[in-house]
């Protein structure tokens, strides 16, 4: 069982797309928990990649004049593109135009097709059909006729059809969900997938004639392997299943799925099914949060709400960026994103907080010894404040662990918060003007120091940047990358004599 490594994965992408800030939601909130389990100095395999077969790519290939794979060589680097600018540190990406995607795809299919219980069959499907939902809607599911998310006319078609027999699951995938309750999260998904299936399942079509631009079904190379049965089996491939058993043993099954909640049923009604048909094992979790809104509907390119990423990011700065969709939104819920929200939240938690604080202790630490930690000394001068790091640093991991990502965040500027009212409280530039109290001042600024070289490291994974140039500032000889929680947030770690040196404000103030 794959409990070595801790697995995170997010959906895979579209190419044809242009990424938009809800794609970076998915992203940025998979990057904060990979981070941070490597903070835990667990190994991590963080994977994302494209999405990069169906009818819809071959048609924008043909439109575009060139050939499919061209097409998908030409799209997937705007992905990375964007993925380095947020600064998203995958282990690896997946493109399921890839030979070892081809050969996993091709394993689970035959592994499902043989497995003796008739799961793959031969069918006849008639219907109403989406190309850039890749989907068939019933009348009913339209909207004036239209596809309802896309408000595009829907085809007519009728093909012959290999089906997943889907509806043999039931019962296994309710006694799987009872046996693991937090296999679906947050509790209102779960909800929803355990209706889903007690409402009945439908057998799903996993093939196509009509186009090309896919996997062909091994026992049967007229047909492309369409959809879930491809884009879905990614999370495998990259563990190693069809191309390398031993490293598939220590990967799987993933820790984690992190996706939007329009992909819920796929994830944790056919995954888990096509699965169990292909005798391994389901994914321990899929997690599934809600969606950035604009006007209060989820934005998209579709209806011109997308907003590129570096749209923001060049007036905030990555670090501001990552932070304010991670705090803002209540992670699971719908959030809105609105400029002025932006402006506050970066003002009032990183110029005001963190980066005030931050400049403050070390001018202090500047102006009165010389930029060098002093001796902590007297004992008691630290107040509460390792107390109520230790604390934060519980309920960290508490939230970290059931992704309560916004809460973990907030926990750890209650120490921001503290350290600031510390100061007020002590006076060190008072305490600094008399000489005999020389004692009194290095404690409350070793304590002050300290309280900073704890920040640095706990908000290195949702602010990798900001935490980096906290670190440099602090001057603080073992890299930042090698200290691992939970020992490195153990109060009096800070070595005395460290030559601290302030630079540049971490967060410069915003104009609203
Ligand atoms: N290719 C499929 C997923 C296959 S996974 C085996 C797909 N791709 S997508 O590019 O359309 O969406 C990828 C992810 O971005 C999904 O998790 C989706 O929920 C997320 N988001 C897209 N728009 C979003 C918002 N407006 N808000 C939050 N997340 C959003 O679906």
């Amino acid at each position: 069982m794959g409990r070595d490594v801790f697995y995170i994965t997010t959906p895979i992408y579209y190419p044809n797309d242009v990424p938009h800030i809800g794609h970076g939601y998915t992203s940025v909130a998979a990057d904060f928990l990979a981070r941070y389990h490597r903070l835990r100095g667990e190994e991590v395999l963080f994977l994302t990649g494209t999405d990069e077969h169906g009818l819809n790519i071959q048609r924008r290939a043909e439109a575009a004049g060139i050939d499919p794979q061209a097409w998908v060589d030409e799209m997937a680097p705007r992905w990375k593109e964007v993925w380095a600018g947020l600064d998203i540190a995958y282990d690896d990406y997946i493109r399921t135009t890839e030979p070892r995607h081809e050969k996993a795809v091709q394993r689970l299919l035959t592994a499902v097709h043989e497995n003796g219980r008739d799961d793959i069959y031969l069918g006849t499907y008639e219907g109403l059909y989406c190309v850039s939902c890749e989907a068939y809607y019933t009348e009913d599911e339209l909207v004036d006729g239209m596809c309802p998310i896309h408000g595009r006319p829907v085809e007519r078609m009728v093909e012959e059809n290999y089906f997943f027999r889907l509806s043999a699951y039931a019962v296994r995938l309710l006694e799987h969900y009872e046996t693991h309750p937090k296999a679906v999260q947050p509790e209102t998904r779960r909800n929803e997938v355990l209706s889903l299936i007690r409402g009945g399942l439908q057998d799903f079509s996993i093939s196509r004639t009509n186009f090309r631009w896919g996997i062909p079904l091994p026992w049967d190379p007229n047909h492309v392997c369409y959809v879930w049965f491809d884009a879905l089996t990614n999370y495998i491939t990259a563990a190693g299943y069809g191309t390398d058993e031993e490293r598939f043993a220590r990967v799987w099954p993933a820790d984690v799925h992190l996706i939007g909640k329009d992909i819920l049923r796929f994830h944790a009604v056919y995954w888990p099914a096509m699965l169990m048909a292909g005798g391994v094992e389901p994914p321990d979790q899929v997690w599934a949060h809600g969606f950035l809104t604009v006007g209060g509907q989820k934005m998209s390119k579709t209806n011109a709400t997308g907003i590129h990423p570096f749209e923001l990011t060049e007036h905030f700065g990555v670090d501001s960026y990552r932070y304010y969709f991670m705090r803002e939104i209540q992670f699971g819920q719908d959030g809105s994103f609105s400029w002025e929200s932006m402006v506050d939240r970066h003002n009032a938690d990183l110029a005001n907080g963190l980066g005030n604080l931050a400049s403050r202790i070390l001018a202090m630490l500047g102006s009165s010894f010389d930029g060098v930690v002093p001796e902590p000394g007297a004992q008691g001068v630290e107040d509460d404040l390792p107390a109520l790091i230790a604390d934060v640093g519980r309920r960290y991991d508490e939230h970290m662990s059931e992704l309560a990502l916004s809460q973990a965040l907030a926990a750890v500027w209650e120490v921001v918060g503290r350290a600031n009212g510390y100061l007020v409280e002590r006076q060190p530039w008072n305490v600094a003007k008399d000489e005999a109290r020389r004692a009194e001042l290095a404690a409350i600024l070793y304590a002050s120091a300290e309280t900073l070289r704890i920040l640095a490291i706990l908000i290195g994974p949702i602010m990798p940047g900001a935490a980096q140039r906290l670190w440099d500032q602090l001057g603080i000889e073992q890299p930042l990358d090698a200290q691992r929680l939970p020992s490195a947030a153990a109060w009096g770690g800070l070595p005395p004599g460290t030559k601290t040196a302030k630079g540049d404000a971490l967060f410069p103030r915003l104009d609203s």
